[in-house]
């Protein structure tokens, strides 16, 4: 009697969440999400999210960049619950300790000269204030972005975004925002003209598919835009904080930005958090005139805490090195892997822990996706090409939970594989 009540009870927390979505959230999405068979989130620990029967997941998605430090990291857990109960949000007129630490910290690990930080909560919004601050800096309206990139979706950083699919509906957009090709650095040195106030750049597009660029593009572009007078802001909200084997991807080609945009890792997978930080030519006009870009919420206390925490764990734990390491043995695992069945992976790519698989058809994305949710392995698509499938794991994952991508990828893709059999 007393199971079965259970039994119920449980069954009405799944069917009434579904209900909810359904109902008040999107019923097109909860369809999606039916479809591929996710379940109920409860709880997440480490490497690790568990639903509501107790089921674990390795979370090789990551909540796309934002797990760095796994979910829940014991510092970060704890920085943010003292933080909570000694002020967790701002006066907005007072100094506060743990905000003026972060940016402190900030100006150090970042790379070159990039100095002060304003703080908002996502990347769109790190995005948005860096476009501003560029525009204003430099009193000219144009930004050159790629083609393929993924800025965000509010309107500034829409604009800039290089997907058609997004844009086209939400357009006119902002104007005087030109795209090029990504990995070609003459198509940005022939679009710079008068009105150029701005380069912005993922130094690796990941919605775009993890695109890693020639080695010499960067170096390049950043030559072209010091020589040309205009600022180089780099995206580095999913690419930085220790992703790609180093602190920020830019330091792979060895250059710097004149401003840089954070976010997701930023906030330890606990808080929400984002930032953009520049060199002190572009913030002059941030000084001159101190409230032209606020946030009432933007970097809060509670917030800080959680990014300062995951700042250290980040360096204590070298989790740049660690990602490195533990990305080339995945990377090796799926090319090896991949070899054996080149009718359905055309190629595997990435730097570090973020790493793109692609499939040689669109179709064979959603049945993989499904299988290796089957198997207890959570992973998605780019946003911008659903051919591939990108593995962007916290950086604490073990050897051994490496091993297990591998396998579970294998043996879903083998599945993938009897498909084409049958097919052809
Ligand atoms: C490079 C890049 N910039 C900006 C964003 C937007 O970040 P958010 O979703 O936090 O607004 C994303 C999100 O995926 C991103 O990958």
């Amino acid at each position: 009697m007393a199971g079965n009540q259970k039994e119920k009870i449980h069954d009405d927390i799944v069917e009434r969440t579904i209900y909810n979505y359904e109902q008040y959230i999107n019923p097109s999405l909860t369809r999606v999400f039916k479809l591929m068979g996710l379940p109920l989130e409860v709880s997440a620990e480490g490497c690790y999210i568990y639903d509501n029967d107790g089921r674990r997941y390795l979370d090789c998605l990551g909540g796309y960049g934002t797990y760095s430090l796994g979910h829940r990291h014991p510092k970060v857990v704890d920085a943010v619950k003292k933080q909570l109960d000694k002020m967790p949000m701002s006066s907005r007129i007072l100094f506060n300790e743990t905000v003026g630490s972060l940016a402190a910290k900030l100006a150090r690990i970042t790379p070159g000269d990039l100095k002060y930080s304003f703080f908002c909560h996502s990347g769109t919004e790190a995005v948005e204030g860096a476009l501003k601050l560029a525009r204003l800096c430099k009193q000219k309206p144009g930004i050159i972005s790629t083609f393929n990139s993924f800025h965000g979706k509010t309107l500034g950083s829409l604009s800039a975004t290089g997907r058609d699919i997004f844009r086209g509906p939400c357009e006119p957009l902002l104007p005087h925002f030109k795209h090029v090709p990504f990995d070609d650095p003459d198509s940005i040195e022939d679009a710079i003209d008068e009105n150029t106030a701005a380069v912005i750049i993922e130094p690796i597009q990941g919605e775009g598919g993890i695109i890693v660029p020639r080695d010499d593009y960067l170096p390049k572009v950043r030559e072209i835009c010091s020589r040309r007078g205009v600022l180089l802001i780099a995206d580095e909200v999913q690419t930085g904080l220790g992703r790609t084997g180093r602190m920020f991807a830019v330091e792979h080609w060895g250059i710097s930005p004149d401003i840089m945009c954070i976010a997701k890792a930023l906030g330890g997978g606990v808080m929400p958090m984002g930032a953009f930080i520049a060199i002190p030519e572009v913030w002059d006009v941030f000084i001159a005139s101190p409230y032209i870009h606020t946030s009432t919420l933007g970097g809060n206390p509670l917030a800080a805490s959680a990014a300062l925490a995951c700042l250290e764990v980040l360096e204590e734990q070298e989790l740049a090195r660690q990602a490195a390491e533990k990305g080339e043995l995945l990377l090796n695992g799926l090319n090896d892997m991949a070899a054996q069945f080149p009718g359905v992976v055309s190629e595997i790519r990435g730097k570090g822990l973020m790493i793109g698989i692609e499939l040689c058809r669109e179709g064979f994305g959603g049945f993989v996706l499904s299988e290796l949710i089957q198997d207890g392995i959570l992973a998605a698509f780019t946003f911008n090409n659903q051919k591939v499938i990108r593995l962007e794991p916290p950086l604490i994952i073990t050897l051994e939970q490496v091993e297990e991508v591998v396998a579970s990828m294998k043996n879903a893709i083998s599945k993938a594989n009897e498909m084409v059999d049958e097919i052809e």
